[in-house]
Order: structure tokens, then C-alpha cells, then sequence
């Protein structure tokens, strides 16, 4: 079975009209399903990225409010642009970043450092600039990975990063009420990232999954999307994870 074979999750048509969504990391991935999916659903969408011409392509497809080229991990820039952003917005999300899954005999601490700054600084910095911006019932949208209760060699970084993104969201769902804020935890998820991360074994790591994962396929950026709007629009959500893994947390032995 392939991923094309294997309905995509269903755009909740007019659910975002006349909102505002942006999407930190918005060109690429996740981030750009979640702002496509955002806009068929009704939104306004402003994204952001630092490569100018993917960007650019981005920001023409989803006919985005605005578009920001910056680093999300330069403090100053990311300050402008929250100062920036129309007031109010209705959601954000923060879907920038990397991983560094490496063992810490061959760790490079600016490496390390880096995701840190993707991981945990950046989502705190997008809750202390932009919040107040946010309107009641409004969201801020975060996404890790599956593995914050997972050890193994080469995971500790991106490990403690996901367990420090859990407690980050429960207690600033607390602080920033009525602003809900919602974590995203994914497994193994299709994207430019992966495909990069894995080179020449990502087609063998895709046919591994749709042979193992109980649901037998791949999860797609769609699938993710589908929760960062799930979480945009059910007003119930505030201080939770989700895990998206299509079961892959099942087969850990
Ligand atoms: N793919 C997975 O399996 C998976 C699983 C769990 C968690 N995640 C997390 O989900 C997020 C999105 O991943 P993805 O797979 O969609 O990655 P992706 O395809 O590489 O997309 C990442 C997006 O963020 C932008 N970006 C990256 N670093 C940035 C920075 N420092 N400043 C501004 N923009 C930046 C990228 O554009 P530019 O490169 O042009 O800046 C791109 O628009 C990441 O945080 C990733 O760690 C992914």
C-alpha cells in the first residue's frame, strides 16, 4: 500500500474563515501542509522560513497575507517580526527546526546548542512576543518528536527536547488562558526533513513503515496538518500532547 493509495485526512472547509494563521517554518513540510490546509479551510495565512526562493513559492501558492524571510532562532529577528504581525491572530504555529540525533561521544555542542534554540527557546520566545496578539481561544501550536519518554544512544538531545516541549506547553497553557496552547508529538512523518536526514535510505525506511506500522502506510505532512488544525479549531484542547506516529511507538521493543 502506498501513501497515495490512502485517503487524506479532510480539510474542515469554512472552520477558519476570516481567521489569521502563521506558520513559523511555513515553506517546507509540515508547516506548509498546515498553512495549505489552513487556507482551504478559510484562514489568511502569513509563513515564514529563511530560504527567499522556496519561500516565495510558498507564500504565491497559499496567496499568504505576508511572508517573512529570518532566521526563527536570531532572537532580534523573530522579535521584529511578532512585532509585526497584524493584531489580533487567531493561531501560530511553530513549525521550524531540524533534529540532531547523535551520539554524545560525537556531539557537536553548537549542533546541540542549535536545537535547543529550534526546540525549546523558539517556541518560548514565540509565546512571550506574540501572545498577547493571540485572541481568547486562540492557539499556539508546537511540534516535537515521539521521544520524551524514550531512551536510547543518539537520542538524548532530541529526547530532552521533547520532554522539555511537554512541560513547556502544560504550564503556559496555564499562564497564557485563555490563549490554549497544544503540542504536537510526531513519529516518522514524510517530509523534506526526513528525506534529507535519511539521504539514499529513505525509500527502504518508507517500506519498512508501510510493512510494519499498524496503519500500513506512511505518515504524510497531511496527517499532521490535520491535528495542527484539529487543535486550531477544537476550542476544548489546552496543555496537551498528541502523538501522530501511526502506531510506530507501538513496535518499540
Ligand atoms: N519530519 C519528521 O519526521 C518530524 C518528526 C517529528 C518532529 N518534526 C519536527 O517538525 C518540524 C517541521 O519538520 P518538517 O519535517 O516539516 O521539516 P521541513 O520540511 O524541513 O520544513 C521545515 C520548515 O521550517 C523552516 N525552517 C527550518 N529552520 C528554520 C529556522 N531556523 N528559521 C526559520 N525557518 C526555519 C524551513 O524553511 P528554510 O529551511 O528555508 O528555513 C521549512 O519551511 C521540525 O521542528 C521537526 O523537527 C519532524
Amino acid at each position: 500500500m502506498t501513501t497515495a493509495s490512502t485517503p487524506s485526512p479532510t480539510t474542515p472547509s469554512g472552520q477558519l474563515l476570516g481567521q489569521t494563521v502563521v506558520v513559523i517554518g511555513g515553506s517546507s513540510g509540515i508547516g506548509l501542509e498546515t498553512a495549505r490546509q489552513a487556507r482551504a479551510a478559510g484562514a489568511g495565512v502569513i509563513v515564514t522560513g529563511r530560504d527567499p526562493a522556496r519561500l516565495k513559492r510558498a507564500g504565491l501558492e497559499l496567496d499568504a497575507l505576508s511572508t517573512a524571510v529570518f532566521d526563527a532562532t536570531d532572537p532580534a529577528a523573530l522579535g521584529d517580526f511578532l512585532e509585526g504581525l497584524p493584531n489580533p491572530i487567531d493561531h501560530i504555529m511553530v513549525a521550524a527546526g531540524a533534529a540532531y540525533y547523535v551520539p554524545l561521544a560525537e556531539m557537536e555542542l553548537g549542533r546541540a546548542r542549535r536545537a535547543f534554540d529550534e526546540h525549546l527557546w523558539l517556541p518560548l520566545q514565540v509565546a512571550r512576543g506574540v501572545v498577547h496578539k493571540v485572541r481568547a481561544g486562540g492557539t499556539l501550536v508546537f511540534i516535537t518528536g515521539t521521544g520524551a519518554n524514550h531512551s536510547g544512544i543518539g537520542l538524548s538531545i532530541m529526547s530532552t527536547l521533547a520532554a522539555g516541549l511537554h512541560a513547556l506547553t502544560a504550564n503556559l497553557a496555564v499562564e497564557v488562558a485563555p490563549v490554549r496552547v497544544n503540542l504536537i508529538a510526531a513519529g516518522f512523518v514524510d517530509t523534506p526533513l526526513s528525506a534529507e536526514l535519511l539521504g539514499d535510505e529513505i525509500e527502504e525506511r518508507r517500506e519498512q513503515l508501510r510493512a510494519t506500522l499498524p496503519i500500513r502506510r506512511v505518515v504524510g505532512a497531511e496527517d499532521v496538518a490535520a491535528l495542527a488544525l484539529h487543535l486550531m479549531t477544537n476550542t476544548a484542547l489546552t496543555g496537551a500532547a498528541y502523538d501522530v506516529d501511526g502506531g510506530q511507538q507501538l513496535l518499540r521493543g
